[in-house]
């Protein structure tokens, strides 16, 4: 596997894959690298024919008090991993590489879609997420590039902006991968301890029962919302960020799930926010 460790030189070498007719399929991550990741390479693998993984810790998408200087690192065990799946190229950037001094452009993307959920908890976050993915896109000239459904409000504002932005290229969703008790693989599940690891689990349940309400006939999104709360609130360590209930193609209220829907948490135990969702079609 091909180390790039610089912009420039990733760019050229991008370029030369692509003038020799080559497809390229770029994982964006932030590294500390688990099976959700691994799954989007494995696509990317079965979809491409050279595959680009980005290891970069992005600071302009962490707000101010968040777990930039935490964020889990461990790139020698992240190269390990990629090498076992075949991956092309590790584009492992320097900070002072993308955001050099003086460094003043940013992408926002406007509308419903940044203003609820992470959005309306983590201010500028995804001003941050789309500047990065902009600049990958431009680095790593990918054909396809490959994001998991687990963020899946991240995967909806990154669809927005390149077709805004006419950029030429495909984005690919991931389903969500889980631990054989259902809780969503994250980066930032290392943080929990023993107690909270067990009670993380509420995160899941709680969609689950709102998922098997649907199904039984349940329309009223308040209603949903509720049991997904009172499935949370067991758990005595849960502090609630979210929990929603949205049109699935673009975020847009509803009253009743009447079309497909994207259920939706965020929940903090003690100083580690996950996330988790589900999408439901009636
Ligand atoms: O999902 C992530 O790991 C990050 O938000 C991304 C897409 C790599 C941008 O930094």
């Amino acid at each position: 596997m091909l180390i790039l460790d610089g912009v420039k030189v990733a760019q050229q070498w991008c370029l030369e894959q692509k003038r020799a007719g080559k497809s390229i399929g770029l994982v964006p991550t932030m590294g500390y690298l688990h099976q959700g990741h691994l799954s989007l390479v494995q696509e990317a693998r079965q979809q491409c024919d050279v595959v680009v993984v980005s290891i970069f810790v992005n600071p302009i998408q962490f707000g101010v008090g968040e777990d930039f200087e935490t964020y889990p690192r461990d790139l020698s065990r992240d190269q390990a991993l990629l090498e076992e799946e075949a991956v092309d190229a590790l584009f492992a950037p320097l900070i002072s590489d993308m955001y050099p001094p003086g460094y003043n452009s940013f992408v926002e993307v406007g509308g419903e879609i940044t203003a609820k959920l992470c959005g309306a908890s983590r201010p500028g976050h995804f001003k941050g997420v789309a500047t990065v993915v902009s600049k990958l896109f431009n680095i790593c000239l990918p054909d396809k590039a490959f994001f998991g459904q687990k963020d899946a409000q991240q995967v909806m504002v990154i669809e927005k902006m390149v077709r805004e932005l006419n950029f030429p290229l495909q984005i690919v969703r991931v389903p969500i991968v889980r631990e054989e008790d259902g809780l969503a693989k994250s980066s930032r599940n290392v943080y929990l301890d023993e107690e909270q690891r067990r009670q993380a689990l509420v995160l899941n349940q709680a969609l689950r029962e709102a998922e098997m309400h649907v199904q039984q006939g349940e329309r009223n999104v308040a209603r949903l919302k509720e049991i997904m709360r009172k499935v949370i609130a067991s758990s005595p360590q849960a502090v609630i960020d979210y929990i929603d209930i949205y049109d699935a193609a673009d975020l847009g209220d509803m009253e009743q799930v009447d079309r497909k829907a994207l259920m939706a948490l965020a929940v903090k135990f003690g100083n580690t926010r996950l996330i988790d969702n589900r999408l439901v079609e009636v």
